[in-house]
This record gives structure tokens, sequence and C-alpha cells, in this order.
């Protein structure tokens, strides 16, 4: 049985913290070994009946970035146009990818049939192999932050569109879309905080001990 000590504790806290989301890179390139080890991280994420549902796709070639950025610039065009000023003209502010920059993209994916029709824990909860994959994400992410790798995951894209371009089976749904390289810098906070979008919520105002009405600490 493994056991931490203070420093390793310490360790793992620091790499939540300190995790963030980051669109600005340097071009350096992720050498194949801290690669394997953030990948091999993300695969040993908990998963509704231990499944595995996801797979990874390394993208590193130019012209397969080009068609991706491309997708999300229509998605954050699409995204703009529904905004009202002066939200439309902060949002046009915002860096909200770095897909051609980083030297790495990695998209992680979802495979609803992988373990077989009756996955222990999916039956009431069908959406537990999307969580699953979340999860291999985040590993991934916090691990990422222990190597001094950035991660910054793109949400503004058409998933139909970025299975075509990845060749991806139908049946599997493309979760994360993540660009990977060394920062230009991890911020102390996140970037939407620093740029006045929205702040972190105080935690009192999200915990409700023993049921929703109550308030915290007051069971
Ligand atoms: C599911 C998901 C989708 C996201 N999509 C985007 C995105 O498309 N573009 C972007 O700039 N950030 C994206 N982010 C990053 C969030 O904006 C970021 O996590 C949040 O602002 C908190 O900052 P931090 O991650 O640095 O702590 C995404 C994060 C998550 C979890």
């Amino acid at each position: 049985m493994v056991s931490f000590t203070e420093e390793e504790t310490r360790a793992v806290y620091e790499a939540i913290y300190a995790r963030r989301d980051i669109r600005r890179f340097r071009s350096e390139p992720i050498p194949d070994d801290v690669l394997e080890r953030l990948v091999d991280a993300a695969h040993h994420a908990p998963s509704v009946g231990f499944s595995q549902p996801w797979d990874f796709v390394v993208i590193r070639d130019e012209e397969t970035k080009s068609d991706i950025k491309e997708i999300a610039s229509r998605a954050i065009a699409a995204a703009q146009a529904a905004y009202e000023e002066p939200r439309q003209s902060e949002f046009g502010q915002l860096k909200l990818e770095g897909i051609e920059e980083s030297p790495v993209n990695l998209c992680v994916t979802c495979d609803p049939t992988r373990g077989g029709p009756h996955v222990l824990g999916r039956n009431s909860m069908r959406r537990t192999d999307v969580y699953s994959t979340c999860l291999a994400v985040q590993n991934l992410w916090l691990a990422a932050r222990a190597e001094g790798v950035g991660v910054g995951w793109v949400s503004f894209l058409y998933p139909a569109e970025v299975r075509e371009v990845l060749g991806i089976p139908p049946h599997v749904k493309p979760i994360a879309y993540l660009c990977l390289g060394y920062p230009e810098s991890f911020p102390d906070e996140p970037t939407l905080q620093t740029e006045g979008w929205r702040d972190r919520i105080d935690l009192e105002e999200l915990v409700h001990t023993g049921g929703w009405d109550a308030r915290a600490g007051s069971e």
C-alpha cells in the first residue's frame, strides 16, 4: 500500500491549485516519454464498471490542426454573435484556444459500447461513461501541471465535424479536445477571472450540509 509523505500530500494539492487552462504556448515539442506518462495517467482514471471508455487521438500534423482551428473559429464567431454588447466585445478580447500554437493536440473520446451492453453501474445513469472520460481528462490535466506542461480544453467545436476530420467512428463521441504544450506561464488564477469575465464563487455558497436548504455547518 502506498502512503504519502507530508511533502507528497502537499504536492498533490499544489498540482490541483496551480493547474490552469492554458491558451498561450511556447513552441518546444513535448518529449514522447512525457506525453506517454500523461496519457498513462489519464488511462488510470476511475471509470464506471471499469469500462475505460476512452481513446486518445494524438494530433501533431499542421494540416489537421488547421482543419480543427477552422471549426473552432466558426464556433467562436457563432458564440460571439449570441452575446449582446458590452459582453460581445469583451468576449472578442478573450483568447479561447491555442490549437495551432500548441505542439500536440489530443482528442479524448468516449465509446459508449466499451464494456458491452451491461456495464456495472451504468443501468440507471447512462452518462457515467462520459463522466469517466472527463475524469481521465482531469488526471491528465493534473499530471501535466506537475510535469510543467500546459493543457487547454477547447469546447468551441462542432463534435460531428471533429469526428469527420479525425476519422472517429460514428458511435464514438469526441468529449475533450485538448491543446498541450509548454506554456508562456501558469497564471495564478483563471484567465477568465483576471480578464473580469467571472469570479470564483465562495465555497460557503455551495456547501449544503444535511440537505439542500440547510446552511453549511448547521446540520
Ligand atoms: C469542459 C470544459 C470546456 C472548456 N472549454 C474551453 C474553451 O473552449 N475555451 C477556453 O478558453 N477555455 C475552456 N475551458 C477552460 C475554462 O474556461 C477554465 O477551466 C476556467 O475558466 C477555470 O480556469 P482554470 O482552468 O485555469 O482554473 C473549458 C473547461 C472545461 C472544464
